[in-house]
């Protein structure tokens, strides 16, 4: 099985990022093939134009650092999607590549990839906001691109970086989402 993992917090060894590595460390351990990509880096990308390229051509036309990370998603069977919560929402490097999903949905909203992908949300706030945020996330994936959720980890950090590394009741929901990939 192949698993694409994004971590959009710009935060190096962040929270989100602590918990996205164990699950995908664990589906690792399983024997699966885990694509990490970390969107905060990536200078030249953009948010969905419009366009409606896609509805021609089936895919997203915009070429730019984003576009490997599409490819990927459209070729895996999995993908574990993180983002800290900013300002009650995902923070704009998720934002950016969401919507860049657009390409995945052919001109009648119908998905133009396989169904059935299965996608695990991580999102930590540093007081409130990330249970119903993960909801909405979940939303998107399983309303719009047909994907089965095998679960969510959501956590207030208060703002301490390490918090999530720290936390065996976390890593052990991490672990736990990772042996079903
Ligand atoms: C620009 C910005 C906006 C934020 N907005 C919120 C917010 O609305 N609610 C909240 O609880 N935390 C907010 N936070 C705190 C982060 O969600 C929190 O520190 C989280 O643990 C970061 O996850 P990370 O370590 O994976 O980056 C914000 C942080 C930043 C930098």
């Amino acid at each position: 099985m192949s698993i694409v993992a994004i971590i959009s917090s710009p935060e190096k060894n962040g929270n989100t990022e602590a918990v996205v590595n164990k699950i995908a460390e664990t589906a690792k351990a399983k024997g699966q093939d885990v694509q990490t990509f970390y969107l905060n880096p990536m200078a030249n990308r953009k948010g969905c134009q419009a366009c409606f390229g896609c509805k021609a051509k089936g895919r997203c036309v915009q070429k730019d650092d984003l576009t490997p990370v599409l490819d990927a998603i459209r070729e895996a069977d999995g993908m574990i999607l993180s983002t800290p919560v900013y300002f009650g929402e995902a923070c704009g490097q998720y934002r950016l590549l969401e919507d860049r999903f657009f390409g995945f949905l052919d001109g009648s909203f119908g998905l133009n990839m396989p169904a059935g992908k299965k996608v695990a949300v991580v999102v930590a706030a540093g007081t409130g906001g990330a249970d119903a945020l993960a909801t909405k996330i979940e939303g998107v994936m399983t309303n719009f691109f047909k994907c089965e959720c095998i679960g969510k980890i959501t956590f207030n950090t208060a703002n301490n970086k390490s918090f999530a590394a720290g936390n065996a009741d976390l890593m052990a929901q991490a672990e736990a989402i990772g042996k079903k990939f």
